[in-house]
């Protein structure tokens, strides 16, 4: 399948944005946005996005790799510089995760019988697999927040020949899934669009509101029975909620609530 490369151009006029996105470098190949964002983070300005064709050394949560196969997916990163306590970071995650979700709703993409989850805290599925997740990252100095970089992967035009191997099962595209093959510009838009509205009501009012909301409408994890590795090893739960900060809220096997940090644990849906 022929894939066109994105114009940035054309991104650029579907933006309603104040200052996320309004500086784009765009690339065709590196290593990962994440990392070049992380380089670049001292010069370039709050909001700058950088977006790929391709990553060579794409990253995932836990050191994991991310493929990213040339001009098939959206493969960004946005740098910002809040003035936020780090434990408020991994709520990023959540308004990505939240952005993501009311641009692909918006675009009306998907197949009427389907819906788009997010699998706490940064994993977007469709139809029981992967298509999308997101990477935050942040540097701290002398305990202040530095700069953070929101990484967003997204397999938009991903064949079967994309997802083979140790990935058939776990992977997807919305290709794959719809049999159509989708524009990126308009997606990477729509995502920056809610990502900065989400944001910008986070920064404000210092709470997820909204993307709470659609956090937990589109959760694939609440009312499930999961297994968690971390910090609680081993241990089963049922996943009642997620508070008010975007934390988990678990019952665990012995009775007792608790609720947990994205980082701290990863889960696994148990019929997984
Ligand atoms: C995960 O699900 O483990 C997170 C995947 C994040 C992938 C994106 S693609 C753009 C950005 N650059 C990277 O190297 N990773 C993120």
């Amino acid at each position: 399948m022929m894939q066109d490369c994105l114009v940035p151009e054309r991104i650029s006029n579907l933006l309603r944005t104040i200052w996320i996105g309004k500086n784009m470098i765009y690339l065709d190949t590196i290593d990962s946005t994440n990392s070049e964002s992380r380089r670049r983070a001292a010069e370039e300005a709050e909001g700058t996005v950088i977006l790929a064709e391709q990553q060579t050394a794409g990253k995932g949560r836990f050191g994991r790799e991310w493929s990213s196969p040339k001009s098939k997916g959206i493969w960004m990163s946005i740098l910002l510089k809040p003035d936020l306590s780090s434990i408020k970071i991994p709520q990023l995650t959540l308004i990505a995760a939240a952005a993501v979700c009311l641009a692909l709703d918006e675009r009306s993409l998907l197949l009427p019988d389907q819906q788009v989850k997010i699998k706490w805290p940064n994993d977007i599925f469709l139809a029981g697999k992967k298509i999308g997740g997101i990477l935050t990252e942040m540097q701290v100095r002398d305990n202040k927040v530095q700069s953070v970089i929101v990484g967003i992967g997204l397999n938009v035009n991903l064949g079967e020949e994309d997802v083979s191997g140790d990935l058939i099962d776990k992977a997807t595209s919305l290709y794959l899934e719809t049999g159509r093959v989708q524009q990126r510009e308009p997606l990477v838009a729509g995502i920056l669009n809610y990502f900065e509205s989400l944001y910008l009501q986070y920064l404000t009012t210092e709470e997820l509101g909204e993307t709470l909301t659609i956090c937990r409408q589109k959760s694939a994890v609440i009312g499930r029975k999961v297994d968690m590795t971390g910090e609680k090893i081993g241990q089963a739960a049922e996943v009642l909620d997620l508070g008010p900060q975007g934390e988990l809220v678990v019952k665990l096997d012995n009775g007792e609530i608790t609720s947990l940090i994205s980082g701290e644990i990863s889960i696994l849906l148990q019929d997984e």
